[in-house]
């Protein structure tokens, strides 16, 4: 019987909402077919945004949307984006794909599909292609509620009020494909660019992102922070982090989404555990400059990258989905709810049809996928305090080196005063018996909702709901404890009703 201790009276910090965001860029099939099918198109829509997609994303609280890359922010130049939409620039979108960007989807469209989502909204300005003035004219176009040129423009363009701007990213990958610089160089370039990154209405400010490191270079952490810290207030609310789950660890030979076997489930759920090393590092290096922990670590980019799915565009990163990405998605919400005094923000590449996306479409069809599933049962620990817990696990797998313990959980206080009980068991072969202990704590009611199935188990368009969640009812409670028995492969979410 493992043991699972919570403490519901030591209150580790506040899940931001945020850690449940989400990523949308131009890439593939994510933006334009995925959210954006036009206003003249036959698949329902309202302004042009899937009815069928922003309903299910309204129903796992998409709380935040990362827009528009990704590579092809750093690219991306905003004003092709507005205006009458038969004068807008087409282009080659040389990034992913080679095929054409039209344009039709810009600035008002992103801020209209983030109002039907309520979700807060995150620009990723352009620093490796485009100028301060050209990334200083859209915070002004999209915020300045006065007489100016941009606002003049934004009102032409037939929005009068400015709109809210959560959170801006100066820059992307700028040790990649956003410029290939060093973090000194970068470092510079971020106290100039977000100099202009101006704050037009104080009750609304933006916070500012600064482009941090891929996965394990710590040394871009270090060098940027060195760079750019202690400028005050405002200076910087954040520091992205990126790292993808590749199952053979390279990226010549990725592997396949849905062809896999139980070596390949370990090795996977194995590399996906190194974002617990890389925050825990990363910020280590963050508490040496901020030790109040007033920069947000932002893992703006995560997820599985698999190969893609055989006969579609290497460029498009369409790839399937499976229980295997639904624990990937179950251990990484986990680790950043349990790391949510440094954690502040995470968005899962990408929402629609890219990478390990939450949801599949083709023509007018659409797929929840198990990502999707994970993330409906994970959307109540949003805006919940974290709790002290633990779990005993036991070291499963079928290779001495990727090995990995059998269990992971978090616990939250929610605003509903209940708490939620989220927990993973990577085992392929066994089920584990859990006896929960809730010190001081007089539970009234438990329910559950759990996903759980064989490894390979995905929905088609064929068979839209092949996996979902189910009630839960393999638990027993007596005064302060509940045991219950979580099926091998699958993702569990309790809630108790306390007092
Ligand atoms: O999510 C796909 C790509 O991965 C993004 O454009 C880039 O930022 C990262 O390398």
């Amino acid at each position: 019987m493992a043991k699972l201790y919570v403490n519901p009276k030591v209150k580790k910090g506040h899940i931001n909402p945020e850690l449940q965001g989400h990523f949308s860029e131009h890439l593939g099939r994510c933006i334009y077919e995925g959210i954006y099918v036009g206003e003249n198109s036959e698949i329902p829509n309202v302004n042009g945004m899937r009815t069928d997609v922003v309903e299910a994303l309204k129903e796992i609280r998409v709380p935040v949307l990362r827009w528009p890359g990704g590579c092809f922010a750093d690219e991306y130049h905003w004003k092709d984006g507005i205006g009458p939409k038969e004068g807008r620039k087409k282009m080659i979108n040389t990034h992913w794909g080679g095929v054409v960007e039209d344009n039709s989807f810009g600035t008002h469209e992103f801020m209209e599909l983030c109002r039907q989502l309520g979700c807060k909204t995150y620009i990723n300005g352009n620093l490796g292609s485009g100028t301060v003035q050209e990334m200083s004219e859209w915070v002004e176009y999209m915020t300045f509620d006065g007489v100016s040129p941009m606002a003049d423009l934004r009102k032409e363009n037939g929005h009068e009020k400015p709109w809210t701007v959560d959170y801006f990213g100066v820059g992307n990958e700028s040790w990649g494909c956003g410029g290939n610089m060093r973090p000194e160089f970068y470092g510079d370039m971020y106290r100039r660019y977000q100099t202009y990154v101006r704050n037009y209405d104080s009750k609304k400010p933006i916070s500012k992102i600064a482009c941090g490191a891929n996965a394990d270079d710590y040394h871009w952490t270090d060098k940027v922070l060195e760079t750019t810290f202690d400028h005050g207030n405002g200076f910087m609310g954040g520091m992205s982090l990126h790292y993808y789950t590749i199952p053979t660890g390279t990226w010549g030979k990725k592997g396949s989404a849905l062809v896999f076997d139980e070596k390949d489930w370990y090795r996977t759920l194995k590399a996906t555990l190194k974002m617990e090393t890389l925050i825990r590092r990363h910020g280590a290096i963050m508490d040496q400059y901020d030790p109040e922990k007033k920069i947000g670590m932002v893992i703006d980019e995560w997820g599985t990258w698999y190969d893609v799915e055989p006969g579609t565009n290497p460029g498009f990163l369409y790839q399937q989905n499976t229980m295997r990405d639904a624990l990937v998605a179950g251990l990484n919400l986990n680790l950043f709810n349990k790391n949510c005094d440094r954690v502040k923000m995470a968005n899962i590449a990408q929402m629609v049809n890219v990478l390990q996306a939450v949801i599949l479409t083709e023509g007018e069809k659409m797929a929840k996928t198990p990502t999707w599933h994970v993330f409906d049962l994970y959307k109540y620990h949003q805006d919940g305090e974290l709790v002290e817990s633990s779990i005993e696990t036991r070291e499963v797998g079928l290779e001495e080196a990727y090995r990995i313990p059998d269990l992971s959980e978090s616990v939250s206080l929610g605003k509903d005063g209940r708490l939620h009980v989220t927990v993973t068991n990577a085992s392929l072969a066994d089920h584990a018996e859990i006896e929960g202990c809730f010190a001081e704590t007089t539970i009234k009611a438990v329910r559950g909702r759990i996903l759980a199935g064989e490894m390979h188990a995905h929905n088609t368009f064929e068979e839209p709901d092949a996996i979902h969640t189910t009630e839960f009812t393999e638990f027993t409670v007596e005064g302060n404890k509940v045991c219950f028995t979580l099926p091998a492969c699958s993702v569990l979410h309790l809630e108790l009703e306390i007092s």
